[in-house]
């Protein structure tokens, strides 16, 4: 192969990686600005070499979001991407290209905030909410419907409404909500989210819709795709006046221009405006206001001619990497944190920023006593983008990760298929504290009483060092405790004793298996019936679960094979343990074990309802139909998923013959 060759496949495969981290798994690992220049890299080498141009690439397609368990639907009109530019020259030269087009106009400009969410399409028929739909390629998306329409603000009926009407906009997350969700992650030991727009497209893709509704997003709605009749509007602007008039929660920042040059003072503005936003704004949209203009001006193959997004530079600083700290984990994974000399960023102080693992540590060289560079963009988690060579201080060595480990007198190793350091020894303190604080958290047995600081104790003192011994201590042991009175002491014992008739989802979560968090755990109970027939299962078994994937089956599996496990097990069976899932203990057999699938809108009952009597009954719901599904619900506009339970020929039911069968 020729070399741009070779890197037009280079650059097209990391691409491809970056789409999948970034809209399927909502866990990108590089920011925009690194993403887009790679986008820009490519593109350019695309255009010098076009015989190499063959297949697919993605500068060509908007990527991708749509994931398995969801059911497709086809966009009436696509959803393109915009092409995006951080520079100024190339936004007036996005106005000169339109001014050569039309040369007889005078062009106006719409400029309105770019929200840094995930894009939504809302089906409304005769003026009733019918779906939400993601992006999806752009042609096609996943139904979204459940999690969505929930959304405070969000009509469900509109008036004086087109026959179909495609509403477009953006869902999104506001900064509190978003705090609020990682303080709770962070005080139950769970990985942090890195900023809102991840969180937002991860909360829009759950299939627990009670998980999900316990996330609070927020919608905004900018424009329109599908409308039948089409005499609505003409121009960009009315757009907003007539998405506000149906009561649709828009933008509430916008600029009409004339001209390129006075779209970009709008911008300027902007900026200096959206601090004080209550959305998160990465930038600004410019669009040609008429859409004759529009219409004439026409696309490329994933985004508009007649539109373009200015993105703004995230905010970066330089400060002093004091020293790098090593925060432990439940399971006695040891995180790497920078502490900084506190530096102002995006309107906040920043004094920690996470370097995640030793790996990354080494690959961007980075030491204690080196000046930093830290950035803050959509990431509300500061990130260390790389060092200051010039500053590096003379006698600067490299940062050597066993070997901190060691001089902090910590004994650890690292996993053998990823970059994490765990510290091995069951008997290390800190690792035996941090089991017992997650185990004790609401996540898991939510046991009231026991916080951090009866944990230290019950640890230094050796009266627990696993969460089968909290189930032994006596109340005369307790009372030696600090600040333990005997109503104190009474008061944890009957805490202890209630957290034994816990859910069986909160028992798995509290037993501390690496890489099983609060969803796997709901996950898990949803397929075995018992803490038993959990720990016997396969790794093939546990694999072939919606949810659990090939490196938690392992862990799983590994951990109840490890006979200091096993003894654990036992002996919280011997204290009365509940091990039983009460979802089976409800029933009387008739639905159990049942598979459900809801598709399509019931006339009265909303997802969430539906769910919650399939669940009452022992049965349970999944997400895409297929041969072990027993029975599909179906109701107004089901698409995929009832042709498919047609196909298969598996019992299709509508809402009143649902009801009339659980009444039987
Ligand atoms: S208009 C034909 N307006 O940014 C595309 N998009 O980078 C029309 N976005 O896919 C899109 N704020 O998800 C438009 N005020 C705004 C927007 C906006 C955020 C998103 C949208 C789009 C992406 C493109």
């Amino acid at each position: 192969m020729a070399a741009p060759d070779k890197a037009i496949a280079k650059l097209r495969a990391e691409i491809e990686t970056h789409d999948r981290l970034y809209y399927k798994d909502a866990r990108p690992t590089i920011d925009d600005q690194a993403y887009d220049r790679l986008k820009k890299e490519l593109e350019a080498l695309e255009a010098a070499y076009p015989s190499f141009d063959f297949g697919t690439s993605p500068t060509k397609s908007v990527g991708d979001d749509r994931l398995e368990g969801f059911e497709s639907y086809r966009h009436r009109v696509p959803m393109l991407s915009l092409d995006n530019t951080y520079s100024r020259e190339e936004l007036i030269e996005f106005g000169k290209r339109l001014e050569k087009r039309f040369p007889e106009q005078s062009l106006k400009y719409l400029v309105e905030p770019k929200i840094d969410g995930v894009a939504v399409s809302l089906t409304y028929e005769k003026g009733r909410f019918i779906r939400a739909v993601s992006r999806g390629n752009g042609t096609e998306g996943d139904d979204i419907s459940q999690n969505v329409r929930h959304i405070a603000g969000l009509p469900e009926q509109i008036e004086n409404a087109p026959d179909i009407l495609e509403v477009r906009g953006e869902i999104y997350m506001l900064h509190e909500e978003f705090e609020r969700i990682n303080s709770v992650r962070e005080a139950e030991d769970q990985a942090l989210y890195a900023n809102p727009r991840n969180l937002a497209a991860g909360t829009i893709k759950l299939l627990d819709p009670t998980e999900a509704r316990s996330r609070k997003l927020d919608i905004v709605l900018y424009g329109v795709g599908a409308c039948e009749p089409t005499r609505f509007f003409s121009h960009q602007a009315e757009i907003q006046e007539r998405l506000k008039g149906w009561g649709f929660p828009v933008l509430e920042n916008i600029w009409l221009t004339d001209g390129i040059e006075s779209a970009w003072s709008s911008i300027e503005e902007l900026d200096t405006l959206r601090q004080q936003f209550t959305y998160p704004t990465d930038g600004a949209v410019v669009k040609l206001d008429d859409f004759r203009l529009q219409e004439e001006a026409g696309f490329t193959s994933k985004a508009p001619r007649w539109a373009i997004s200015f993105k703004f530079e995230a905010e970066r600083a330089e400060t002093l990497l004091k020293e790098i700290s090593l925060q432990i984990g439940r399971t006695g994974a040891v995180t790497p944190v920078a502490i900084l000399e506190p530096v102002q960023l995006a309107g906040t102080t920043v004094s920690r920023a996470t370097l995640h693992n030793e790996d990354e540590i080494r690959r961007k060289d980075i030491r204690p006593g080196d000046t930093v560079l830290v950035q803050k963009a959509g990431e509300i988690i500061p990130q260390v983008l790389g060092i200051v060579e010039s500053k590096r201080p003379a006698d600067s060595q490299a940062f050597d990760f066993g070997q901190h480990l060691k001089d902090l007198g910590i004994e650890a190793e690292r996993d053998p298929d990823g970059a994490v350091w765990r510290i091995a020894s069951k008997d290390n303190p800190i690792r035996q504290q941090r089991a017992l604080q997650h185990f004790a958290s609401r996540a898991c047995m939510d046991v009231e009483n026991l916080g951090t600081a009866v944990v230290e104790q019950l640890v230094s003192r050796e009266l627990a060092k696993n969460i089968a011994d909290l189930y032994e201590l006596t109340k005369e042991q307790l009372l030696k405790l600090d600040k333990f009175a005997e109503k104190s002491a009474q008061n944890l014992i009957d805490a202890l004793e209630a957290s034994k008739q816990r859910d069986l989802w909160q028992l798995i979560h509290g037993l501390g298996i690496p890489h099983v968090g609060k969803q796997s755990a709901k996950d898990l109970e949803a397929s075995f019936d018992s803490l038993d027939s959990l720990s016997t299962a396969t790794e093939e078994q546990l694999e072939a679960i919606d949810g659990i994937g090939s490196i938690m089956a392992q862990s799983i599996h590994a951990w109840f094979a490890d006979s200091d496990n096993r003894e654990l097990i036992d002996r919280l069976r011997k204290h009365g343990l509940d091990f039983t899932s009460k979802r089976q203990q409800n029933t009387d057999g008739a639905f159990a074990d049942k598979i459900f699938v809801l598709t399509g809108s019931l006339p009265t009952l909303t997802r969430t309802e539906a769910t919650d009597l399939i669940e009452r009954v022992g049965g349970r719901t999944s997400s895409s139909v297929s041969k072990k599904t027993d029975f599909v619900i179906s109701g107004e506009s089901s698409g995929s998923k009832y042709d498919k339970a047609v196909k298969l020929g598996i019992t299709i039911l509508d809402e009143g013959a649902f009801l009339e069968l659980l009444e039987k």
